[in-house]
């Protein structure tokens, strides 16, 4: 089933359980990552299989960003390798990434501010040839946030930043890609709108995309991850499944804010 296929997908629709017993569809392997001579990621593994929804969390600096660069291709692993699907990931270029599947919902948006809300997602679709199916996944996009149907004309930079998240989101789904990566979602968004973007993962995730994404909320991206991992100063201190995640001392002292 591709994206395409499905389009609204109802809440109460029962979602389907991820598949762990087969392939994962992205896998670092001992991945190191320098920034000239400062490393930042140490032998990094990390593994989301089909389906699921992995949250990564550390605190300032701890190397987040750097992994969804690496995956984007824009930070190379200077040793260890990345597959996606089979392939390996960290030789590919940013386009050919793109086109295999990636999407990422870059930290702080990066939208086309100065181009309309259309426009924008059309530049989403752009590694895409088939015309019929971007009309298709527009819709869907249009669906899943009826804000941007609304606002399909308006200059992007203008909208409000909630509205320039949703568009992020929806140019990232243009691509229809397999696998979702968001750099902090809910990022500068008041609670009604994080509570908002969050079903929308939800929902995009019901439809059948895998979503890795990073959070300093930890809270509510464990509140709706499979599994998550804990980074500190660019090595893997915590992984598990969300819920017992939220249950250790050490994310409740250092990302829940309790003592
Ligand atoms: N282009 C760069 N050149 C040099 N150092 C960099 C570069 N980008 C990031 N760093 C450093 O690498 C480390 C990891 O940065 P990264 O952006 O991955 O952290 P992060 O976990 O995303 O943090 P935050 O929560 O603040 O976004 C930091 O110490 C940062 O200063
Ligand atoms: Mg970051």
């Amino acid at each position: 089933m591709t994206n395409s296929d499905v389009t609204a997908v109802k809440d109460d629709e029962p979602r389907v359980a991820p598949d762990r017993t087969g392939q994962a569809i992205l896998h670092f392997h001992d991945v190191d990552a320098w920034y000239g001579q400062i490393q930042v990621l140490h032998e990094v593994g990390y593994v989301v299989y089909p389906g699921e929804i992995v949250a990564l969390l550390g605190s300032n600096g701890a190397g987040k960003t750097t992994t969804m660069k690496a995956i984007m291709g824009i930070v190379r692993p200077r040793s260890g390798t990345i597959d996606f699907a089979g392939r390996r990931l960290d030789t590919m270029s940013t386009p050919s990434i793109v086109k295999a599947g990636v999407a990422p919902v870059p930290e702080g948006r990066r939208i086309f501010g100065r181009l309309t809300v259309e426009d924008n997602l059309t530049m989403g679709a752009y590694v895409r040839r088939d015309q019929k199916t971007v009309t298709g996944d527009q819709e869907r996009v249009y669906d899943l946030f009826p804000r941007l149907k609304e606002r399909r004309t308006q200059v992007a930079g203008t909208m409000s930043g909630g509205e320039q998240q949703m568009l992020a989101i929806g140019r990232a789904l243009m691509s229809s890609p397999k696998l979702l990566i968001m750099d902090e979602p809910s990022m500068g968004l008041s609670p009604i709108f994080v509570e908002r973007v969050f079903d929308t993962i939800q929902t995009i995730n019901k439809q059948g995309t895998t979503i890795f994404m990073v959070e300093q909320n930890a809270f509510i991206a464990l509140s709706i991850a499979d599994r998550g991992y804990v980074l500190r100063s660019g090595r893997i201190v915590l992984e598990g499944p969300a819920l017992e995640l939220r249950e250790s001392d050490q994310v409740r002292r250092e990302y829940l804010g309790e003592s």
